[in-house]
């Protein structure tokens, strides 16, 4: 698709009525979106026909008209998609890009496709059926995510690993329901995306440039037309609202930030030292001077794009909050944020989705990691409060004492003779070593939403029956 800027300095052929000469070429170059909003160009199209189609539908326009305009308005979509369609600078955005090919078509029929409509509205029509596809797809590759997560958890519903906390290990947790951990946050965003389309499913056509029309159009009609539920309620609101694509950049940037903790751990998880993960061949670049190394790009990368993601939702939010009402140009800017966001987002979740679906679990050397770091400390206190009836907090000490005799001893608690256990406390019998082992600690978890495998077993096929 070329783009064209000759420098003829003619007046607007869309607005140029009372302007005697054109624009100046810095002016141009501000104040022209083409350069980016020909992504809404199916969008455009599509909003056109539904309007000249209502216009007729009126008896505002002659359906003659209405068959030269529907029909023209075609052949320019078939021009773009095929890359035959020359854009212009100077006819600045997409709206006046398509009009002008229009009227070259069709002739002075194109002109009546404008009655009772402004680019104002006709901008928060195309954004906004974009945005909605947009989102549309993100669910669909949030469910795809999802249903990666809930096959590994599947997998490795039995699967010891260390849980933690600052870090530190903390208590043995199973994969499995580590996994689905990040189930919940994916199954959140994609509910977030769902209420956002039920917020922007109201149709803008009609609103005009900002005060609404004289002329008796159906709005219901338009809104039926391009599968929006209703037409919004106030026009002044309409035109000046980009909420919409507001929304879609908070649930970007707050999934981008999940996808973001996914990729820490990714990255944390596949060093040699943790060695939980291997990455597949597929998702990882070797080192062009250290052979031994694997190195996780994608997961960096996906870390990364939330820092693009986060910088367009505050661009956007900036660009708006000193907005006048109605329609200011500065909204004009909203665009390449979105854009961008959307690319960075969509490559994201299928960066890890193919990740999750790929990587391979270390499942020993994650119950070893699981056993060390006395990870089963609380399983015992446990045990002293239920079998030996100590307060929770003289159990805590207690604990404490023994982890800190392991310690000096270099061994685990599990590994300490039950004289020493017994000196530390008497009521301490042989059956403690039942609770000191990892399988043990995380079969005992099963309180609702806990790590035990019969636990994460339920979550699992409530996720699967939800969708
Ligand atoms: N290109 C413009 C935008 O993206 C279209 C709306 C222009 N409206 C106007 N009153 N100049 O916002």
């Amino acid at each position: 698709m070329a783009e064209s800027n000759t420098d003829t300095k003619s007046s607007n052929q869309m607005w140029g009525g009372r302007f005697a000469s054109g624009p100046d070429a810095i002016m141009e170059e501000i104040n022209a979106s083409i350069g980016f909003d020909k992504k809404l160009f199916a969008q455009d199209i599509r909003g056109s026909i539904a309007h000249a189609t209502m216009l007729a539908h009126q008896g505002i326009i002659s359906s003659d008209d209405k068959d030269k305009i529907v029909h023209g308005l075609n052949t320019i979509l078939s021009e773009i998609e095929s890359g035959n369609f020359e854009f212009s600078r100077q006819l600045e955005d997409i709206h006046m890009n398509v009009e002008a090919r229009l009227a070259t078509l069709i002739g002075p029929a194109a002109g009546r496709l404008h009655t009772a409509r402004s680019r104002n509205d006709q901008v928060a029509l195309d954004f906004r059926l974009w945005v909605k596809e947009e989102l549309q797809k993100t669910e669909q590759m949030l469910t795809g995510l999802i249903a990666a997560f809930l096959d590994r958890a599947e997998e490795h519903a039995e699967s010891v690993m260390p849980g933690f906390t600052h870090l530190q290990t903390a208590q043995p947790v199973t994969f499995g329901h580590h996994c689905m951990a990040y189930v919940e946050m994916f199954g959140r965003d994609r509910s977030r995306v769902r209420h956002a389309i039920e917020h922007l499913d109201e149709s803008p056509i009609g609103a005009a440039a900002l005060a609404g029309t004289g002329y008796p159009i159906d709005r219901h009609m338009t809104a039926k037309a391009l599968g929006f539920r209703e037409p919004t309620r106030n026009s002044i609101d309409t035109v000046s609202d980009r909420d919409f694509a507001i929304e879609f950049l908070s649930i970007a940037a707050i999934t981008g930030m999940h996808l973001s903790r996914l990729a820490e751990e990714i990255v944390i998880w596949s060093t040699p030292q943790f060695g939980f993960v291997r990455l597949s061949d597929a998702f990882s670049t070797g080192s062009s001077i250290m052979p031994q190394k694997k190195n996780p790009d994608a997961a960096e990368l996906v870390r990364a794009k939330t820092g693009r993601i986060n910088g367009s939702l505050v661009a956007l939010l900036t660009i708006m909050k000193g907005l006048p009402l109605a329609y200011s140009k500065d909204m004009q800017e909203d665009k390449e944020q979105v854009f961008d966001a959307a690319e960075s987002l969509e490559l994201a979740i299928a960066a890890m989705t193919g990740m999750v679906r790929d990587l391979t679990v270390n499942t020993a050397r994650m119950k070893a990691a699981a056993g060390s770091g006395y990870s089963t400390a609380t399983d015992l206190a446990d045990w002293l409060v239920r079998e030996a009836g100590l307060p929770f907090r003289d159990a805590h000490h207690v604990t404490g004492r023994a982890v800190a005799l392991a310690e000096s001893k270099g061994c685990d608690l599990a590994e300490l003779p039950l004289s020493d256990l017994q000196a530390i406390h008497s009521a301490i019998t042989d059956k403690v070593y039942d609770v000191l082992t990892v399988e043990a600690s995380v079969a005992s978890r099963k309180s609702f939403g806990g790590t035990a495998p019969s636990e994460v077993r339920k979550q699992i096929a409530f996720w699967r029956a939800r969708n």
